[in-house]
Protein backbone atom coordinates (compact mmCIF):
# COMPACT_ATOMS: atom_id res chain seq x y z
CA UNK A 1 0.00 0.00 0.00
CA UNK A 2 1.17 3.12 -0.63
CA UNK A 3 4.71 4.02 -2.63
CA UNK A 4 5.25 7.52 -2.80
CA UNK A 5 6.84 8.08 0.00
CA UNK A 6 6.40 5.16 2.37
CA UNK A 7 5.25 1.80 1.45
CA UNK A 8 3.63 -0.77 3.41
CA UNK A 9 3.25 -4.11 3.53
CA UNK A 10 0.58 -6.01 3.64
CA UNK A 11 0.37 -10.00 5.46
CA UNK A 12 -2.11 -12.85 5.33
CA UNK A 13 -2.94 -15.02 8.43
CA UNK A 14 -3.39 -18.22 8.44
CA UNK A 15 -6.66 -18.18 9.60
CA UNK A 16 -7.60 -15.56 6.95
CA UNK A 17 -6.82 -11.99 7.74
CA UNK A 18 -4.97 -9.21 5.93
CA UNK A 19 -2.98 -7.52 8.41
CA UNK A 20 -0.40 -4.27 8.18
CA UNK A 21 3.15 -5.79 8.97
CA UNK A 22 5.03 -3.45 11.67
CA UNK A 23 7.74 -2.56 9.48
CA UNK A 24 7.37 -0.10 6.70
CA UNK A 25 9.31 1.12 3.69
CA UNK A 26 10.50 4.78 3.79
CA UNK A 27 10.80 5.30 -0.05
CA UNK A 28 12.43 8.77 -0.01
CA UNK A 29 15.30 7.23 2.32
CA UNK A 30 15.56 3.66 1.04
CA UNK A 31 15.26 2.23 4.39
CA UNK A 32 12.51 0.63 6.42
CA UNK A 33 11.66 1.82 9.57
CA UNK A 34 8.74 1.08 12.02
CA UNK A 35 5.81 3.92 11.71
CA UNK A 36 3.90 3.48 14.81
CA UNK A 37 7.16 3.16 17.07
CA UNK A 38 7.99 6.26 15.75
CA UNK A 39 5.11 8.12 16.08
CA UNK A 40 5.09 7.46 19.58
CA UNK A 41 8.62 8.30 20.37
CA UNK A 42 10.13 5.05 19.92
CA UNK A 43 7.93 2.41 21.78
CA UNK A 44 6.31 0.18 19.98
CA UNK A 45 2.17 -0.70 20.21
CA UNK A 46 2.06 -3.26 23.21
CA UNK A 47 -0.08 -6.06 22.28
CA UNK A 48 -2.93 -5.53 24.47
CA UNK A 49 -3.74 -2.12 21.85
CA UNK A 50 -5.73 -1.79 18.76
CA UNK A 51 -2.95 -0.92 17.12
CA UNK A 52 -0.68 -3.64 17.89
CA UNK A 53 -0.39 -5.12 13.87
CA UNK A 54 -2.18 -8.54 14.38
CA UNK A 55 -5.04 -6.84 16.05
CA UNK A 56 -8.36 -4.57 14.60
CA UNK A 57 -6.72 -1.60 14.38
CA UNK A 58 -4.15 -3.42 11.63
CA UNK A 59 -6.55 -4.53 9.86
CA UNK A 60 -5.99 -3.69 6.13
CA UNK A 61 -9.69 -4.32 5.11
CA UNK A 62 -11.36 -2.44 8.40
CA UNK A 63 -8.66 -0.17 8.65
CA UNK A 64 -6.91 0.97 5.53
CA UNK A 65 -8.93 0.22 2.37
CA UNK A 66 -11.67 3.03 3.12
CA UNK A 67 -10.02 5.78 2.48
CA UNK A 68 -7.14 3.86 -0.08
CA UNK A 69 -9.40 2.54 -2.61
CA UNK A 70 -12.46 3.60 -4.38
CA UNK A 71 -15.94 1.83 -4.31
CA UNK A 72 -15.14 0.25 -0.53
CA UNK A 73 -17.43 -2.11 0.98
CA UNK A 74 -16.93 -4.61 3.69
CA UNK A 75 -18.49 -7.96 4.04
CA UNK A 76 -18.09 -11.16 6.49
CA UNK A 77 -16.05 -13.68 4.70
CA UNK A 78 -16.72 -16.11 7.66
CA UNK A 79 -15.42 -17.02 11.25
CA UNK A 80 -11.55 -18.10 12.58
CA UNK A 81 -12.28 -21.27 14.24
CA UNK A 82 -11.50 -19.13 17.60
CA UNK A 83 -14.18 -17.00 16.90
CA UNK A 84 -12.61 -14.01 15.45
CA UNK A 85 -14.33 -12.02 12.44
CA UNK A 86 -12.94 -12.36 8.88
CA UNK A 87 -13.49 -9.62 7.00
CA UNK A 88 -13.44 -9.55 2.96
CA UNK A 89 -13.01 -6.34 1.40
CA UNK A 90 -14.27 -5.53 -2.24
CA UNK A 91 -13.57 -2.49 -4.19
CA UNK A 92 -13.56 -0.47 -7.75
CA UNK A 93 -10.70 0.65 -8.43
CA UNK A 94 -7.23 0.51 -5.43
CA UNK A 95 -5.62 3.78 -4.60
CA UNK A 96 -7.52 7.32 -4.81
CA UNK A 97 -9.70 6.81 -8.18
CA UNK A 98 -11.75 9.56 -9.94
CA UNK A 99 -14.66 9.09 -8.19
CA UNK A 100 -12.93 8.63 -5.03
CA UNK A 101 -13.11 13.13 -5.33
CA UNK A 102 -15.87 13.56 -8.00
CA UNK A 103 -18.58 10.97 -6.72
CA UNK A 104 -20.28 8.21 -8.82
CA UNK A 105 -19.71 9.04 -12.62
CA UNK A 106 -22.17 7.15 -14.25
CA UNK A 107 -25.08 9.74 -14.35
CA UNK A 108 -22.35 12.13 -16.00
CA UNK A 109 -20.93 9.73 -18.20
CA UNK A 110 -24.82 9.34 -19.20
CA UNK A 111 -25.26 13.21 -19.70
CA UNK A 112 -22.39 13.36 -21.66
CA UNK A 113 -23.46 11.00 -24.42
CA UNK A 114 -26.49 12.99 -24.64
CA UNK A 115 -25.06 16.50 -24.73
CA UNK A 116 -22.81 18.65 -22.91
CA UNK A 117 -23.49 17.56 -19.10
CA UNK A 118 -25.08 19.81 -16.07
CA UNK A 119 -22.06 20.89 -13.48
CA UNK A 120 -23.81 19.03 -10.94
CA UNK A 121 -23.77 15.45 -12.48
CA UNK A 122 -20.25 15.23 -11.12
CA UNK A 123 -19.16 16.46 -6.90
CA UNK A 124 -15.93 19.41 -6.80
CA UNK A 125 -16.64 20.84 -9.85
CA UNK A 126 -14.22 24.01 -10.15
CA UNK A 127 -14.65 26.37 -7.28
CA UNK A 128 -16.06 24.28 -4.82
CA UNK A 129 -15.30 26.37 -1.44
CA UNK A 130 -16.12 24.92 2.05
CA UNK A 131 -17.62 21.67 0.09
CA UNK A 132 -13.92 21.16 -1.37
CA UNK A 133 -12.44 21.39 1.69
CA UNK A 134 -14.90 19.02 3.58
CA UNK A 135 -14.67 15.91 0.87
CA UNK A 136 -11.17 16.69 1.01
CA UNK A 137 -11.71 15.67 4.68
CA UNK A 138 -13.29 12.48 4.66
CA UNK A 139 -10.01 11.28 3.85
CA UNK A 140 -7.41 13.74 5.00
CA UNK A 141 -8.57 13.55 8.84
CA UNK A 142 -9.38 11.68 11.57
CA UNK A 143 -12.57 10.57 11.21
CA UNK A 144 -14.91 8.05 13.18
CA UNK A 145 -17.30 6.02 10.52
CA UNK A 146 -20.87 6.35 11.71
CA UNK A 147 -22.62 3.36 10.07
CA UNK A 148 -21.52 -0.26 10.40
CA UNK A 149 -18.57 -0.50 8.31
CA UNK A 150 -19.92 -4.01 6.87
CA UNK A 151 -22.94 -1.99 5.44
CA UNK A 152 -23.37 -2.33 1.91
CA UNK A 153 -22.76 1.14 1.02
CA UNK A 154 -19.31 2.54 1.20
CA UNK A 155 -18.30 3.94 4.19
CA UNK A 156 -16.76 7.18 2.33
CA UNK A 157 -19.35 8.73 0.14
CA UNK A 158 -17.44 9.57 -2.65
CA UNK A 159 -17.20 13.18 -3.60
CA UNK A 160 -19.04 13.87 -0.13
CA UNK A 161 -18.52 15.60 2.58
CA UNK A 162 -16.74 14.06 5.66
CA UNK A 163 -20.40 14.60 7.89
CA UNK A 164 -22.32 12.44 5.44
CA UNK A 165 -20.96 9.01 6.90
CA UNK A 166 -18.25 10.19 9.74
CA UNK A 167 -18.07 11.88 12.68
CA UNK A 168 -14.76 14.61 12.00
CA UNK A 169 -12.63 14.32 15.46
CA UNK A 170 -9.58 16.16 17.12
CA UNK A 171 -7.65 12.98 18.31
CA UNK A 172 -8.72 9.68 18.72
CA UNK A 173 -9.13 8.67 22.41
CA UNK A 174 -5.87 8.37 24.47
CA UNK A 175 -7.76 5.07 25.97
CA UNK A 176 -7.70 3.36 22.54
CA UNK A 177 -4.47 4.58 21.37
CA UNK A 178 -0.92 3.38 22.94
CA UNK A 179 0.78 6.99 22.73
CA UNK A 180 -0.31 10.40 23.49
CA UNK A 181 -3.06 11.94 21.42
CA UNK A 182 -1.26 15.32 21.30
CA UNK A 183 2.00 17.28 20.73
CA UNK A 184 3.41 19.75 23.28
CA UNK A 185 1.88 22.66 21.42
CA UNK A 186 -1.81 20.42 21.30
CA UNK A 187 -1.49 19.57 17.70
CA UNK A 188 -3.28 16.13 17.35
CA UNK A 189 -0.18 13.51 16.80
CA UNK A 190 -2.77 11.00 15.20
CA UNK A 191 -2.35 10.71 11.53
CA UNK A 192 -3.12 13.33 8.90
CA UNK A 193 -5.16 16.46 9.84
CA UNK A 194 -4.62 18.91 7.19
CA UNK A 195 -8.19 19.40 6.31
CA UNK A 196 -9.11 19.91 9.91
CA UNK A 197 -6.33 22.60 10.52
CA UNK A 198 -7.12 24.11 7.08
CA UNK A 199 -10.71 24.18 7.33
CA UNK A 200 -11.15 26.33 10.77
CA UNK A 201 -8.75 29.39 9.23
CA UNK A 202 -10.33 32.77 8.17
CA UNK A 203 -8.86 32.01 4.78
CA UNK A 204 -11.30 28.90 4.43
CA UNK A 205 -14.18 30.00 6.51
CA UNK A 206 -14.02 34.09 4.70
CA UNK A 207 -12.06 34.01 2.12
CA UNK A 208 -12.96 30.54 0.26
CA UNK A 209 -9.89 29.56 -0.13
CA UNK A 210 -9.41 25.57 -0.77
CA UNK A 211 -6.84 22.90 -1.11
CA UNK A 212 -6.64 23.21 -4.76
CA UNK A 213 -4.46 27.03 -4.69
CA UNK A 214 -1.46 25.17 -3.41
CA UNK A 215 -2.22 21.38 -4.63
CA UNK A 216 -2.82 20.00 -8.03
CA UNK A 217 -5.05 17.52 -7.20
CA UNK A 218 -4.89 15.56 -10.27
CA UNK A 219 -1.40 15.32 -10.10
CA UNK A 220 -0.35 15.41 -6.44
CA UNK A 221 2.17 18.01 -7.37
CA UNK A 222 2.26 21.27 -5.55
CA UNK A 223 0.61 24.14 -7.73
CA UNK A 224 2.75 26.21 -9.68
CA UNK A 225 1.76 29.25 -7.32
CA UNK A 226 2.72 27.61 -4.11
CA UNK A 227 6.02 26.39 -6.26
CA UNK A 228 7.18 29.22 -7.50
CA UNK A 229 10.55 31.19 -6.67
CA UNK A 230 8.95 33.84 -4.55
CA UNK A 231 8.09 30.93 -1.77
CA UNK A 232 4.33 30.82 -2.65
CA UNK A 233 2.97 34.57 -1.57
CA UNK A 234 1.37 35.06 -4.65
CA UNK A 235 -0.96 32.54 -3.14
CA UNK A 236 -2.08 34.85 -0.75
CA UNK A 237 -1.19 38.18 -2.47
CA UNK A 238 -4.64 38.21 -3.86
CA UNK A 239 -6.72 38.49 -0.76
CA UNK A 240 -3.83 40.07 1.48
CA UNK A 241 -2.37 42.76 -0.40
CA UNK A 242 -1.29 45.15 1.87
CA UNK A 243 0.38 42.69 4.56
CA UNK A 244 2.34 41.05 1.16
CA UNK A 245 3.56 44.52 0.36
CA UNK A 246 4.37 45.72 4.33
CA UNK A 247 7.06 42.93 3.71
CA UNK A 248 8.82 43.38 0.43
C1 LIG B 1 -9.03 8.39 7.09
C2 LIG B 1 -8.44 7.95 5.85
C3 LIG B 1 -7.25 7.00 5.89
C4 LIG B 1 -7.20 5.76 6.49
C5 LIG B 1 -8.31 5.04 7.25
C6 LIG B 1 -5.86 5.25 6.22
N1 LIG B 1 -5.16 6.16 5.47
FE1 LIG B 1 -3.23 5.95 4.79
N2 LIG B 1 -3.28 7.83 4.05
C7 LIG B 1 -4.39 8.67 4.04
C8 LIG B 1 -4.02 9.94 3.45
C9 LIG B 1 -4.97 11.12 3.28
C10 LIG B 1 -2.66 9.85 3.10
C11 LIG B 1 -1.79 10.93 2.45
C12 LIG B 1 -1.49 12.06 3.40
C13 LIG B 1 -0.56 11.75 4.46
O1 LIG B 1 0.40 10.97 4.24
O2 LIG B 1 -0.74 12.27 5.56
C14 LIG B 1 -2.23 8.51 3.49
C15 LIG B 1 -0.96 8.01 3.28
C16 LIG B 1 -0.58 6.70 3.49
C17 LIG B 1 0.66 6.12 3.07
C18 LIG B 1 1.77 6.83 2.31
C19 LIG B 1 1.38 6.80 0.85
C20 LIG B 1 2.50 7.10 -0.09
O3 LIG B 1 2.31 6.78 -1.29
O4 LIG B 1 3.54 7.59 0.32
C21 LIG B 1 0.64 4.80 3.44
C22 LIG B 1 1.71 3.76 3.19
C23 LIG B 1 -0.61 4.58 4.14
N3 LIG B 1 -1.33 5.74 4.15
C24 LIG B 1 -1.00 3.38 4.70
C25 LIG B 1 -2.16 3.19 5.43
C26 LIG B 1 -2.46 1.98 6.17
C27 LIG B 1 -1.56 0.75 6.25
C28 LIG B 1 -3.69 2.15 6.74
C29 LIG B 1 -4.45 1.21 7.65
C30 LIG B 1 -3.79 0.88 8.90
C31 LIG B 1 -4.16 3.49 6.34
N4 LIG B 1 -3.19 4.07 5.57
C32 LIG B 1 -5.39 4.02 6.69
C33 LIG B 1 -5.65 8.36 4.51
C34 LIG B 1 -5.97 7.24 5.25
C1 LIG C 1 -8.11 14.08 -4.96
C2 LIG C 1 -9.40 14.47 -5.48
C3 LIG C 1 -9.62 14.34 -6.97
C4 LIG C 1 -9.40 13.25 -7.77
C5 LIG C 1 -8.90 11.89 -7.36
C6 LIG C 1 -9.80 13.63 -9.12
N1 LIG C 1 -10.22 14.94 -9.12
FE1 LIG C 1 -10.84 15.99 -10.75
N2 LIG C 1 -11.05 17.67 -9.61
C7 LIG C 1 -10.87 17.72 -8.24
C8 LIG C 1 -11.09 19.09 -7.80
C9 LIG C 1 -10.99 19.57 -6.35
C10 LIG C 1 -11.40 19.84 -8.95
C11 LIG C 1 -11.68 21.37 -9.00
C12 LIG C 1 -10.35 22.04 -9.28
C13 LIG C 1 -10.36 23.54 -9.07
O1 LIG C 1 -11.16 24.05 -8.29
O2 LIG C 1 -9.50 24.16 -9.70
C14 LIG C 1 -11.38 18.92 -10.07
C15 LIG C 1 -11.66 19.28 -11.38
C16 LIG C 1 -11.80 18.38 -12.41
C17 LIG C 1 -12.23 18.73 -13.74
C18 LIG C 1 -12.61 20.13 -14.24
C19 LIG C 1 -11.46 21.08 -14.23
C20 LIG C 1 -10.28 20.67 -15.01
O3 LIG C 1 -9.16 20.76 -14.45
O4 LIG C 1 -10.42 20.27 -16.17
C21 LIG C 1 -12.23 17.58 -14.48
C22 LIG C 1 -12.62 17.42 -15.94
C23 LIG C 1 -11.80 16.50 -13.60
N3 LIG C 1 -11.55 17.02 -12.35
C24 LIG C 1 -11.68 15.17 -13.96
C25 LIG C 1 -11.10 14.19 -13.19
C26 LIG C 1 -10.79 12.84 -13.65
C27 LIG C 1 -11.11 12.29 -15.05
C28 LIG C 1 -10.22 12.17 -12.61
C29 LIG C 1 -9.61 10.78 -12.58
C30 LIG C 1 -8.58 10.53 -13.56
C31 LIG C 1 -10.20 13.11 -11.48
N4 LIG C 1 -10.72 14.31 -11.87
C32 LIG C 1 -9.72 12.79 -10.22
C33 LIG C 1 -10.52 16.68 -7.42
C34 LIG C 1 -10.14 15.41 -7.83
C1 LIG D 1 -10.77 8.83 -1.04
C2 LIG D 1 -9.83 9.41 -0.09
C3 LIG D 1 -9.18 10.73 -0.48
C4 LIG D 1 -9.80 11.91 -0.83
C5 LIG D 1 -11.29 12.19 -0.94
C6 LIG D 1 -8.73 12.87 -1.04
N1 LIG D 1 -7.51 12.28 -0.83
FE1 LIG D 1 -5.66 13.13 -1.06
N2 LIG D 1 -4.78 11.36 -0.65
C7 LIG D 1 -5.43 10.21 -0.27
C8 LIG D 1 -4.46 9.14 -0.09
C9 LIG D 1 -4.79 7.71 0.32
C10 LIG D 1 -3.19 9.69 -0.38
C11 LIG D 1 -1.85 8.97 -0.37
C12 LIG D 1 -1.63 8.66 -1.82
C13 LIG D 1 -0.89 7.41 -2.12
O1 LIG D 1 -1.31 6.32 -1.75
O2 LIG D 1 0.14 7.57 -2.78
C14 LIG D 1 -3.43 11.10 -0.73
C15 LIG D 1 -2.43 12.00 -1.07
C16 LIG D 1 -2.62 13.35 -1.27
C17 LIG D 1 -1.57 14.33 -1.45
C18 LIG D 1 -0.07 14.05 -1.41
C19 LIG D 1 0.41 13.66 -2.76
C20 LIG D 1 1.86 13.21 -2.71
O3 LIG D 1 2.59 13.55 -3.62
O4 LIG D 1 2.24 12.51 -1.77
C21 LIG D 1 -2.16 15.54 -1.59
C22 LIG D 1 -1.48 16.89 -1.80
C23 LIG D 1 -3.61 15.33 -1.53
N3 LIG D 1 -3.85 13.97 -1.33
C24 LIG D 1 -4.57 16.33 -1.61
C25 LIG D 1 -5.95 16.11 -1.62
C26 LIG D 1 -6.94 17.15 -1.82
C27 LIG D 1 -6.63 18.61 -2.00
C28 LIG D 1 -8.16 16.54 -1.76
C29 LIG D 1 -9.54 17.18 -1.94
C30 LIG D 1 -9.74 17.83 -3.23
C31 LIG D 1 -7.94 15.12 -1.54
N4 LIG D 1 -6.58 14.90 -1.47
C32 LIG D 1 -8.94 14.18 -1.41
C33 LIG D 1 -6.79 10.04 -0.10
C34 LIG D 1 -7.74 10.98 -0.46
C1 LIG E 1 -1.48 27.85 1.34
C2 LIG E 1 -1.05 26.67 0.63
C3 LIG E 1 -1.61 25.33 1.02
C4 LIG E 1 -2.94 25.00 1.25
C5 LIG E 1 -4.15 25.89 1.20
C6 LIG E 1 -2.94 23.57 1.52
N1 LIG E 1 -1.68 23.06 1.44
FE1 LIG E 1 -1.12 21.12 1.68
N2 LIG E 1 0.83 21.64 1.53
C7 LIG E 1 1.30 22.90 1.18
C8 LIG E 1 2.75 22.85 1.07
C9 LIG E 1 3.65 24.03 0.68
C10 LIG E 1 3.13 21.53 1.37
C11 LIG E 1 4.54 20.94 1.40
C12 LIG E 1 4.79 20.37 0.02
C13 LIG E 1 6.14 19.74 -0.13
O1 LIG E 1 6.91 19.69 0.83
O2 LIG E 1 6.37 19.23 -1.25
C14 LIG E 1 1.90 20.79 1.67
C15 LIG E 1 1.84 19.45 2.00
C16 LIG E 1 0.68 18.70 2.01
C17 LIG E 1 0.63 17.24 2.10
C18 LIG E 1 1.82 16.34 2.21
C19 LIG E 1 2.28 16.13 0.79
C20 LIG E 1 3.51 15.34 0.70
O3 LIG E 1 4.08 15.36 -0.40
O4 LIG E 1 3.90 14.72 1.68
C21 LIG E 1 -0.69 16.88 2.06
C22 LIG E 1 -1.24 15.47 2.11
C23 LIG E 1 -1.46 18.11 1.95
N3 LIG E 1 -0.61 19.17 1.93
C24 LIG E 1 -2.85 18.14 1.87
C25 LIG E 1 -3.58 19.32 1.88
C26 LIG E 1 -5.05 19.36 1.97
C27 LIG E 1 -5.95 18.16 2.03
C28 LIG E 1 -5.38 20.68 1.96
C29 LIG E 1 -6.75 21.27 2.13
C30 LIG E 1 -7.50 20.83 3.28
C31 LIG E 1 -4.15 21.46 1.86
N4 LIG E 1 -3.10 20.60 1.83
C32 LIG E 1 -4.10 22.85 1.79
C33 LIG E 1 0.54 24.02 0.96
C34 LIG E 1 -0.83 24.10 1.14
C1 LIG F 1 -9.06 33.79 -1.07
C2 LIG F 1 -8.60 34.83 -0.14
C3 LIG F 1 -7.44 34.46 0.77
C4 LIG F 1 -6.22 33.95 0.44
C5 LIG F 1 -5.72 33.60 -0.97
C6 LIG F 1 -5.44 33.87 1.65
N1 LIG F 1 -6.20 34.30 2.70
FE1 LIG F 1 -5.57 34.45 4.65
N2 LIG F 1 -7.41 35.17 5.17
C7 LIG F 1 -8.42 35.48 4.30
C8 LIG F 1 -9.53 36.04 5.06
C9 LIG F 1 -10.85 36.54 4.48
C10 LIG F 1 -9.14 36.05 6.41
C11 LIG F 1 -9.95 36.52 7.63
C12 LIG F 1 -9.66 38.00 7.83
C13 LIG F 1 -10.48 38.57 8.98
O1 LIG F 1 -11.14 37.84 9.71
O2 LIG F 1 -10.39 39.80 9.11
C14 LIG F 1 -7.78 35.51 6.46
C15 LIG F 1 -7.04 35.38 7.61
C16 LIG F 1 -5.69 35.04 7.65
C17 LIG F 1 -4.88 34.98 8.84
C18 LIG F 1 -5.35 35.28 10.25
C19 LIG F 1 -5.77 33.99 10.92
C20 LIG F 1 -7.21 33.57 10.66
O3 LIG F 1 -7.46 32.37 10.56
O4 LIG F 1 -8.12 34.42 10.57
C21 LIG F 1 -3.62 34.62 8.46
C22 LIG F 1 -2.42 34.41 9.35
C23 LIG F 1 -3.65 34.42 7.03
N3 LIG F 1 -4.92 34.70 6.57
C24 LIG F 1 -2.57 34.05 6.28
C25 LIG F 1 -2.61 33.73 4.92
C26 LIG F 1 -1.49 33.27 4.17
C27 LIG F 1 -0.08 33.03 4.72
C28 LIG F 1 -1.92 33.08 2.89
C29 LIG F 1 -1.14 32.57 1.70
C30 LIG F 1 -0.53 31.24 1.91
C31 LIG F 1 -3.34 33.45 2.85
N4 LIG F 1 -3.71 33.84 4.09
C32 LIG F 1 -4.14 33.40 1.70
C33 LIG F 1 -8.45 35.26 2.94
C34 LIG F 1 -7.41 34.69 2.22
Amino acid sequence: MGGRHREEALVRLTDGRLQVFPIAFDADRGTVFEPLRELAGGTPPPPDVVDFWTRVGRNADLACYGCHATGHTVAVEARSPAGLVLPASKWVEPGVGCEGCHGPGGPHVDAAATGKPARDTVKMPRGGGMETIDACAACHALREILPSPFDAVPAHRYGSSVVDAAEPLLSVASNSEFRNPFFADLRPATYQQEAIAFSQSGCALKGGLTCTACHDVHSGAPSAAVAAADGGTAVCSPCHAAIVASGT
